[in-house]
């Protein structure tokens, strides 16, 4: 039986791993991707017990939401859980709006591309700069009174925004840049969150592919723009041990990543993208790790440099 997690105050319960879908119809984000690969990844991941889809306007400008929506066709609506976000205004160049009337029509558009009637978390995407966050979390919680939304997130957030946001009480969920190799969230957010019953769902856990161990020392180019070439070597270096633990498991690197953040009390749900079918489902199999404590300390250990000093 999986590990469950309950998204924040709501009455969303949900299992550890979850998939991203922003290469599922991102053709705006990502170059050469196929609508087939990107329902084929949906389809695939359901299969393998995976029950949230991770989503957003901004992921095709409606596309990811439209392929998910057929893809969920003749599975359960019920085991799935859905989170979708807006904020990125088509009419305003897609700067983030957080006008409460703005997203109150984002949410029901979001409900027609994903032919469902209720969105499991409705995550605002970006903060703007002139709308009270309070005003804008209330516009989703008239959504959530009105059957259309069951838990209420916020992305990109400052602290101090988050609080904002939150005077109410009625935030759920945060979602923000978080990795092993990104460990900033750990002293920035998290006291917080944990005080204020918030659940953290972090984004780029693979690195955007780095910490599935599929990059070498050609590669350090690719992340320039993240990892100057000592912290890229110091990552390399740190895998090459994590590749000695997934041999003890017969898992892949990716799998034992992820099965360290389903352990993390920190993080309620995973949601590692997926481009093709074939790596939703080897993802989906970190389900089955049961990494040891002193596993978990280690790879803990093997990263520490990249906690915030
Ligand atoms: N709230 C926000 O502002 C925000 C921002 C970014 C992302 N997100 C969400 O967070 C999710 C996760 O972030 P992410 O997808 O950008 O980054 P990620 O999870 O760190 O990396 C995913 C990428 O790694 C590669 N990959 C995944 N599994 C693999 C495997 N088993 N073997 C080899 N390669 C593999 C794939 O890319 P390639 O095959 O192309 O290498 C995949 O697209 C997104 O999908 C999205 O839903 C939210």
């Amino acid at each position: 039986m999986a590990i469950t997690t309950t998204i924040g105050k709501s009455h969303v319960i949900t299992g550890k791993l979850g998939l991203g879908t922003n290469k599922v119809g991102g053709h705006n984000l990502f170059p050469n991707l196929h609508d087939e690969d990107g329902l084929a990844v949906v389809k695939t991941a359901l299969d393998h017990g995976i029950e949230m889809l991770d989503t957003a306007y901004m992921y095709g400008l409606g596309q990811s939401e439209t392929l998910i929506g057929q893809a969920i066709q003749g599975y359960d609506r019920a085991k799935i859980v859905l989170a979708t976000k807006a904020a990125q205004d088509p009419h305003q160049d897609l700067k983030p709006n957080n006008d409460p009337k703005f997203l109150t029509q984002a949410i029901d558009d979001a409900l027609l591309r994903l032919k469902t009637d209720y969105l499991d978390i409705f995550y605002i995407h970006f903060p703007d700069d002139k709308t009270d966050k309070a005003e804008a979390v209330n516009a989703v919680a008239n959504a959530r009174k009105a059957g259309k939304v069951r838990a209420i997130g916020v992305s990109n957030f400052s602290l101090d925004q988050i609080k904002e946001a939150n005077q109410d009480d009625q935030v759920d969920v945060v979602e923000d840049h978080y990795s092993l190799v990104h460990r900033d969230a750990e002293t920035t957010l998290f006291p917080y969150l944990k005080e204020h019953q918030i659940s953290f769902v972090p984004y780029f856990p693979l690195a955007s592919g780095l910490l599935t161990g599929k990059y070498g020392p050609d590669d350090a180019d690719k992340f320039k723009k993240r990892f100057s070439a000592d912290e890229f070597k110091e990552i390399l270096a740190a895998l090459r041990e994590v590749d000695g633990i997934a041999d003890a498991h017969q898992a892949t690197i990716a799998q034992i990543m992820l099965a360290w953040y389903m352990k993390n009390p920190d993080i309620a749900v995973v949601i590692p993208g997926a481009r093709l079918p074939e790596q939703a489902a080897s993802n989906a199999k970190a389900l089955d790790v049961d990494l040891r404590d002193a596993e978990y300390e280690s790879i803990n250990e093997l990263f520490k440099n990249f906690k915030t000093k």
